[in-house]
């Protein structure tokens, strides 16, 4: 029977940086083996509540359950098993510049678990191929093209088979040929792992093509949530102005 618990349950999420309150309340539901889509205004702290549901940044207030247990307050040898169920495609790939491929995808597999070199070769080979990325192992980032690096970041995001992943702006940058390629990689990934997907995404039609849920981060909150069917109806005008523009800045009249 489907599991139809939510997989992530965002409580009341609260984050300042010195003076800036960039989380006010955050409260979120995310399905299980759906693809949730996080749109807001550039600034409006998308990244930082991504960093939050894995656990790089620790908020002020609040909880974040996984399977109903809280992330927030887990103890360290729990959290590090928690943590492995979640894969993460950073905004800039964050790639090791100073490690080729093989060793990038690799690194993940080498620091949680023990594998025979031999074994490693040929997961790192089955994810190139997945990402439609072979034979690169010997080269180095900084001879890749923008689309490349994303997928070698998505490659080392799945190396580990996570039930979780989420992609921060996977196709920001890139021409609509690739992001229109990554999207579909983004769904194929999905489908492959049998996961939950969760996608921060400045690309409005990108959104309404591949989302199953879509919700909206604005003032430090989730303002309107829904299917991208229901969003595009929503009562509140800044969430319509929102997709129908495709803007990637809410205009400050908004704010
Ligand atoms: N580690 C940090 N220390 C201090 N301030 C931070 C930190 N990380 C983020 N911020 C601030 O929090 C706010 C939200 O940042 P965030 O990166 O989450 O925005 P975003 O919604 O992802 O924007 P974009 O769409 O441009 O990527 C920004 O004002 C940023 O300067
Ligand atoms: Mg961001």
């Amino acid at each position: 029977m489907k599991d139809e618990r939510p997989i992530l349950e965002i409580r009341n999420l609260r984050r300042t940086f010195g003076e800036q309150q960039v989380l006010k309340g955050v409260n979120l539901k995310v399905p299980r083996g759906q693809i949730t889509v996080i749109i807001g205004g550039s600034g409006c702290g998308k990244s930082v509540l991504l960093k939050h549901i894995i656990g790089l940044l620790k908020p002020d207030e609040g909880s974040i359950l996984l399977d109903g247990k809280d992330l927030v307050t887990m103890e360290p040898e729990p959290l590090k098993e928690a943590r492995m169920r979640f894969g993460m495609l950073f905004q800039d790939a964050a790639l090791f510049d100073s490690m080729n491929v093989y060793e990038n995808i690799a690194f993940p597999v080498r620091e949680h678990r023990k594998m025979k070199e031999g074994d490693l070769a040929n997961l790192v080979k089955e994810k190139l191929l997945q990402v439609g990325l072979p034979n690169t192992e010997i080269k180095y980032p900084s001879e890749l093209s923008g689309g490349m690096r994303k997928r070698v970041g998505l490659a080392r995001a799945i190396v580990l088979n996570p039930e979780i992943i989420l992609y921060d702006e996977p196709t920001t940058g890139l021409d609509p040929i690739m992001s229109h390629a990554i999207d579909d990689l983004i769904v194929a990934t999905q489908k492959a792992l049998n996961g939950t997907t969760i996608i921060i995404s400045h690309d409005i039609r990108a959104t309404v093509r591949i989302a199953n849920k879509v919700a909206m981060l604005h003032h430090g909150a989730i303002v309107a949530e829904g299917t991208p069917e229901e969003m595009m109806r929503h009562a509140n005008p800044v969430v319509r102005e929102f997709l129908e523009s495709g803007i990637t800045k809410v205009p400050t009249s908004a704010r």
